[in-house]
């Protein structure tokens, strides 16, 4: 039933934010959508928000296959969907996920679908004007007016919420939140501190707080966004803009008995805040890893201490959500007010913004910028 609804029509050109050639300033170009294919939706773009990947992608940090389309923290419509799709239609409001679980592959076999080894994104490309084959970010591409992905890319939520709310699900907000309620399996009474409060580490804090931790201590070099933790559920703050390895590790014990934490969440992904989750945790207590650490980044430290010390050190892929299942209840939180996802979205731009939003990310002056269409 749910059949492409024009006929005749093999693609349509929209507006999007292209990263043409490494380091270089991002641009608006024609992008050429095709039809989608069996298995394919396209998608109608209502708001897409800012996240650091996206610079990553322009820097060349991710990968060298520019053209790129960037963004990829997306909800919209879907405007048309391909053979054999069944689980979503047009009209449906959807939020996009770079996790569209295949059902076959070790990890889904084995019943763990959040470490789906083989996702499934569009096979068909989306182009520029001349033909030119585009990447889209993380096999998304949504700072354009439209965009074709995988069906299972998109994850119908509540279409009460507001699209520029709901889209911060599908990257950065679900990351912080999974890592704390998936990955460290933060529980009721459990002292949990993260490092790095930016948009990932803010929704780590919400997600212990979701959990019901007792005790939530952020940490950051920036007061403006111990500031925002605070308001978001943190119970205490360090501003370790001043504080050496040593004084860190203190800084925590001293707000947890003495012992550390019993869930320590590094949002930054350094070598230097990696070490200090993994101090500043009590015995046998749990570091998640979420921020992306670069190649060139290297660890050294006593092995007697991860034996000494015990309990388990997890790296956090997307906060180890399954869309399908947390999207929408994470949705219907947030529309009970359980849930401040609004207080994420520090502004909304246009899309020919985005490049002075990446400015603003990178002086610590947002927690998301969302391009609205
Ligand atoms: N694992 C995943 O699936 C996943 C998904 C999305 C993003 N990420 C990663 O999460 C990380 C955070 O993303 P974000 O959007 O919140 O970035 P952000 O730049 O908004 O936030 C980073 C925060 O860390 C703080 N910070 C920097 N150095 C610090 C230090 N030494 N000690 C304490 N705080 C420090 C900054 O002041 C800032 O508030 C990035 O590395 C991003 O790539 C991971
Ligand atoms: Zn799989
Ligand atoms: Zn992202």
């Amino acid at each position: 039933m749910a059949r492409l609804a024009s006929v005749g029509r093999m693609s349509q050109t929209v507006r999007g934010v292209v990263a043409l050639s490494k380091g270089a300033p991002v641009t608006i170009e024609q992008i050429m959508i095709p039809d989608p294919g069996p298995g394919e939706a396209v998608v109608q773009v209502q708001a897409c928000g800012v996240c650091h990947t996206d610079l990553h992608y322009r820097e060349g940090g991710i990968n060298d296959e520019f053209p790129f389309l960037l963004g990829h923290e997306a909800a919209g419509i879907v405007e048309s969907v391909g053979e054999g799709v069944t689980d979503v239609q047009p009209g449906d409001f959807v939020v996009l996920n770079w996790r569209a679980v295949c059902g076959s592959c070790r990890a889904c076999l084995r019943g763990r679908p959040w470490y789906c080894f083989n996702t499934h994104n569009a096979k068909q490309k989306m182009t520029l004007a001349d033909g030119t084959e585009l990447s889209p970010a993380l096999g998304i591409g949504a700072f354009a007016e439209k965009t074709l992905v995988a069906a299972g890319q998109c994850t119908k939520v509540d279409p009460a919420a507001k699209a520029e709310v709901a889209g911060l699900l599908g990257c950065g907000v679900m990351a912080g939140l999974g890592a704390a309620v998936n990955t460290g399996n933060v529980g009721r009474g459990d002292s949990v501190a993260v490092i790095g409060c930016g948009g990932v580490g803010t929704a780590a804090v919400v997600g212990a707080r979701l959990a019901g931790a007792a005790r939530i201590i952020a940490l950051d070099i920036d007061q403006r966004k111990l500031d925002v933790a605070q308001e978001l559920g943190a119970t205490h703050t360090i501003n370790s803009k001043d504080l050496d390895h040593d004084g860190v590790v203190a800084a925590v014990q001293e707000l947890t008995g003495g012992f550390g934490a019993d869930v320590v969440i590094d949002a930054v992904g350094r070598p230097e805040t990696w070490k200090q989750a993994f101090y500043a945790r009590d015995l046998a207590g749990t570091v998640v890893l979420v921020g992306v650490p670069t190649p060139e980044m290297t660890l050294e430290m006593p092995l007697l201490d991860f034996f000494g010390r015990g309990g388990s050190l997890k790296s956090s892929w997307y906060g180890d959500c399954l869309p399908s299942r947390d999207f929408p209840m994470l949705i219907d939180l947030h529309l009970q007010g359980r849930l401040p996802l609004d207080r994420f979205v520090s502004e909304t731009i246009a899309l020919g913004e985005v490049e002075a939003a990446f400015a603003k990310m990178h002086h610590g002056d947002v927690l998301r910028s969302v391009v609205v269409f």
